[in-house]
């Protein structure tokens, strides 16, 4: 197959990381007979140095004309004096919404391989950690209505939520349940906010589509809580934009592998999908092939299985990614500490970006 996929290295370590992640992908394309081409485009603080605008209309155009996206990551210190609506942060939230990609698929899993990585006692984590937050992403508090008063004295954000943008990211929910453990915790704040209740209302008017899955409500408070004391219990969490914001973060921390996690922000498939590492843009380790590329890897992975259709692909990528892991190799942030890291170090397994990226593609080479 052919595709066109639009590259937003962005900010930071996203150069790095996005050019391992466009390595694998032509590794791919190779092994399995496809043509990838790639249309670079600026985005994030990258875009306001050269062109004074975070996400220029050029960008947005290329990236709807293209099969898929791949972001790096935007933003760093650099651009944090800048006002409100040039921020860097306005580059992701304007081509979620330009894309309209309004479903963010957050899987928090624990590599076994990194388990030791967990912050969390062996008797919580226990059988592991694998949990997909479902964040709605278009809308909510971070698309409301927000504003100043004109004596600067007051300030607001608006939470507003209508059915059908719900009723998408909970179906979205109730079926990735079903292709897994058939459970849904649906997470809101509904002892306070009229809008968690119509999330209530969807919630139980469609359940009855799915009668296998086990579903429950939850107020936000308890699930960061929950999290924490027993992640086991959960499957696939469903949620809206910045509950699922936090509670996405909290769920890949305890994952003990920031540096491994990808998503896929979906729309309803008559466009193309975005995809990004969950972790930053590192600017500390810029540029000196320190970065972990692992899960700009494993989003592209993402990409081939749901944008794409590639199922295979997508198996051969993850296996490859595992394959690098169980052999030990690692970069810095995922080799522990202490006696652990001297440990990869003396081995000869500590390495940076570049070689990771090579360790993956000799992997699926071998394959
Ligand atoms: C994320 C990030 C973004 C968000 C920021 C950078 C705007 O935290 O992708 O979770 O809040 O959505
Ligand atoms: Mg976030």
């Amino acid at each position: 197959m052919e595709k066109t996929i639009a590259l937003i290295p962005g900010d930071g370590i996203g150069p790095d990381i996005v050019a391992e992640g466009v390595r694998v992908l032509d590794a791919i394309a190779k092994k399995f007979g496809h043509l990838f081409t790639y249309k670079p485009v600026l985005a994030g603080g990258a875009a306001i140095d050269a062109v004074g605008d975070p996400l220029p209309q050029e960008t947005l155009d290329t990236c709807l004309a293209c099969d898929s996206v791949l972001l790096g990551a935007v933003g760093g210190p650099k651009w944090d004096a800048v006002p409100g609506h040039m921020r860097p942060e306005k580059a992701l939230l304007g081509l979620r919404g330009g894309m309209k990609v309004y479903a963010n698929l957050r899987p928090a899993v624990m590599f076994k391989q990194l388990s030791a990585a967990c912050p969390l006692k062996n008797e919580i984590v226990g059988q592991g950690l694998d949990i997909l937050i479902v964040r709605e992403l278009t809308g909510g508090i971070y698309f409301g209505d927000r504003g100043r008063s004109a004596d600067g004295n007051e300030a607001w954000d608006t939470e507003k939520y209508t059915k059908p943008e719900i009723e998408r990211i909970l179906r979205l929910g109730f079926s990735s349940a079903m292709k897994r453990r058939k459970k849904l915790c649906v997470v809101d704040k509904a002892n306070i906010l009229e809008s968690s209740r119509l999330w209530r209302d969807v919630a139980q008017s469609i359940q009855k589509d799915y009668p296998e899955v086990e579903m429950s409500f939850m107020y936000v408070d308890n699930a960061a809580m929950q999290l924490v004391r027993n992640p086991g219990q959960f499957d696939v969490i469903a949620t809206s934009n910045m509950f699922g914001d936090i509670l996405s973060d909290e769920a890949s921390q305890i994952t003990g592998s920031i540096g491994m996690l990808a998503s896929a922000s979906l729309g309803d498939g008559t466009g193309p999908g975005l995809y990004e590492p969950i972790h930053g843009s590192a600017p500390d380790i810029a540029g000196q092939d320190k970065a972990n590329p692992l899960a700009t890897i494993l989003s592209c992975a993402m990409m081939l299985r749901y944008d794409f259709d590639m199922g295979k692909e997508a198996d051969a990528v993850e296996a490859a990614v595992n394959r690098v892991l169980d052999d030990g190799w690692r970069t810095g942030d995922i080799a522990g500490t202490g006696a652990d890291w001297d440990k990869v170090k003396a081995e000869g397994k500590l390495v940076g970006t570049k070689r990771m990226g090579d360790l993956v593609i000799k992997a699926l080479e071998a394959m």
